[in-house]
């Protein structure tokens, strides 16, 4: 059985005060008694009273991002081993807004994925086509090579680690979803691709989560889809009864 999995990313979003807060009341208001496992990926310098907080509940910690490095002259950055020390083993990689904004490559990307593993933390690999891509019917390409460029390279063992996040760039943020067919045309899609390279137990055990304008208003209709395992959600996840609303979707 595959995981369900919601994560909320909180990007640069709440400082320490709005965290404890927002974590209180997801504390109050998620539900605990179902089969999904929960994930919150507040900001760098909040994480650490983030792990503390959650210690005794059922929400677990991401990194929204890391650098691939162990350590050394790389100012502003964080090393897995820091996010470790303070309790944090998930780390989102590859999200839209770090390739578009800040110059990740599918390679540097693909490197952050091998640190991840070789210090034994889960990944969040998130990818996805930009709208100009869909409009030009290149969209299974582009996630393909995304796909290839950043994870195929590993080992199957290391698959263990591996959570899948398609985020079509046009739907984050945006308002615009996917709908749920085009989630789940792209989601078997994802899920055959990885078959071809790595057989059916690692293609029917990874976990695919869909991300972009999720909403507790179409959750349940996304979630519902085979190949759907759960979803990455930005916005709805900043306020505790929609999050709640979509972790009970599941
Ligand atoms: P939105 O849910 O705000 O569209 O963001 C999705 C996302 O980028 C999650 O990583």
């Amino acid at each position: 059985m595959r995981t369900k999995i919601v994560a909320g990313n909180w990007k640069m979003h709440k400082n320490a005060e709005e965290t404890e807060d927002l974590l209180n009341e997801l504390i109050n208001k998620l539900p605990n008694d179902k089969e999904v496992q929960i994930i919150v990926a507040p900001t760098f310098i909040n994480l650490a009273s983030a792990v503390e907080h959650l210690e005794f509940t059922n929400i677990g910690v991401a990194a929204q991002n890391m650098h691939q490095a162990e350590n050394g002259a790389y100012t502003g950055e964080i090393s897995a081993d820091m996010l470790q020390s303070v309790g944090v083993n998930t780390v989102i990689l590859g999200h839209s807004e770090r390739r578009a904004y800040f110059g990740e490559t599918d390679a540097i990307i693909s490197f952050k994925v091998d640190t991840a593993i070789k210090h034994n933390m889960s990944v969040i690999f998130c990818f996805g086509e930009e709208l100009k891509d869909r409009q030009d019917k290149q969209h299974f390409n582009i996630v393909e090579n995304q796909l290839r460029d950043g994870l195929f390279h590993l080992d199957k063992t290391s698959w263990e680690n591996i959570v899948l996040a398609y985020e079509p760039v046009w739907a984050i943020g945006t308002g615009e979803t996917a709908s749920p067919e085009q989630a789940q045309e792209m989601h078997e899609f994802i899920r055959e691709t990885v078959r071809k390279s790595y057989g059916n137990d690692i293609a029917d055990n990874v976990s695919i989560l869909y991300g972009g304008s999720v909403k507790p208003d179409n959750a349940k209709e996304i979630f519902g889809k085979p190949d759907v395992d759960g979803g990455l959600i930005g916005g709805a996840a900043l306020k505790a009864d929609d999050f709640a609303a979509i972790i009970n979707a599941i």
